[in-house]
């Protein structure tokens, strides 16, 4: 039997119908949310295990996240990473309530990926999620899930993040997406995002994303289905972020489930 690569596998007509189906609602404050291909998206992840979405947040929004960093009240916590051999940089939590744009993006950017997560979901086997993020959250409350996650990442020259996976309970909402808040070449250079996927009894495979100003990356936060000789089986994928060479780089990261 010939080997099928993630590469080949088309996306089914049905697959696409469920993320299509899926009610996208674009919030007032998030206009460049209505220009999101979520079908294409969805076929890219398939294909490259991650995907790019066009700038999800405008060149004054990025400034806006980014001015929020050095305001302690804004975070719930603070992680310095060499602290912890996670890299070199640091990352800070959003407290609750959650800042206007940041709550927007999430419930916003939610439905459709819970569309894409259940497509991947059903391939493995896998428990399905709720259509609302409010729902999840819930849940996440019910397995003493209640701190929010999303959160804002500052690399500096020679900063790096190390492969990882991004796990924060028993309740894992399998996707995630990381918003660029920069523009590369000119605020920094260096820093790509790295993805490396370890698959069973073969070499690891490497991938890199360029996301320029405003774009998210969506991506899983520990695995996802590649096609089998028999449906599929689970690959698993760790994220990092190569080194950042000079100038500084800000991220904003999505991640659904809140953590314990
Ligand atoms: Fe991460």
């Amino acid at each position: 039997m010939s080997h099928v690569t993630a590469d080949q596998l088309p996306l089914r007509l049905d697959d696409q119908a469920t993320v299509v189906g899926q009610a996208v609602r674009v919030p007032p404050e998030l206009p460049l949310l209505a220009h999101v291909d979520w079908a294409a998206l969805a076929a890219e992840l398939d294909n490259s295990g991650f995907a790019l979405t066009p700038p999800l947040l405008s060149a004054e929004q990025c400034a806006e996240v980014i001015a929020l960093f050095d305001r302690d009240e804004v975070f719930r916590s603070t992680v310095v990473m060499a602290q912890h051999a996670y890299g070199e940089g640091s990352y800070r939590y959003f407290t609750e309530p959650l800042q206007p744009l940041v709550n927007a993006l999430r419930t916003s950017l939610y439905p459709p990926l819970a569309g894409m997560a259940n497509r991947w979901a059903a391939r493995l086997g896998e428990r399905e999620f709720p259509p609302e993020l409010t729902t999840l959250l819930d849940e996440c409350a019910k397995a003493g899930q209640h701190k929010p996650t999303p959160l804002v990442l500052r690399y500096g020259p020679g900063g790096y993040n190390c492969l990882h996976q991004d796990i924060y309970g028993n309740l894992t909402f399998p996707l995630q997406v990381a918003i660029l808040l920069n523009t590369p070449e000119e605020d920094f250079t260096g820093g790509e995002s790295v993805f490396v996927e370890n698959r069973p009894r073969q070499q690891s495979r490497a991938m890199v994303a360029r996301p320029g100003l405003g774009q998210g990356l969506i991506f899983p936060v520990r695995h996802r289905p590649i096609p089998a000789a028999r449906g599929y089986r689970r690959v698993a994928i760790r994220h990092g972020v190569s080194t950042i060479h000079s100038g500084q780089r800000y991220v904003l990261g999505i991640i659904f489930h809140n953590a314990t």
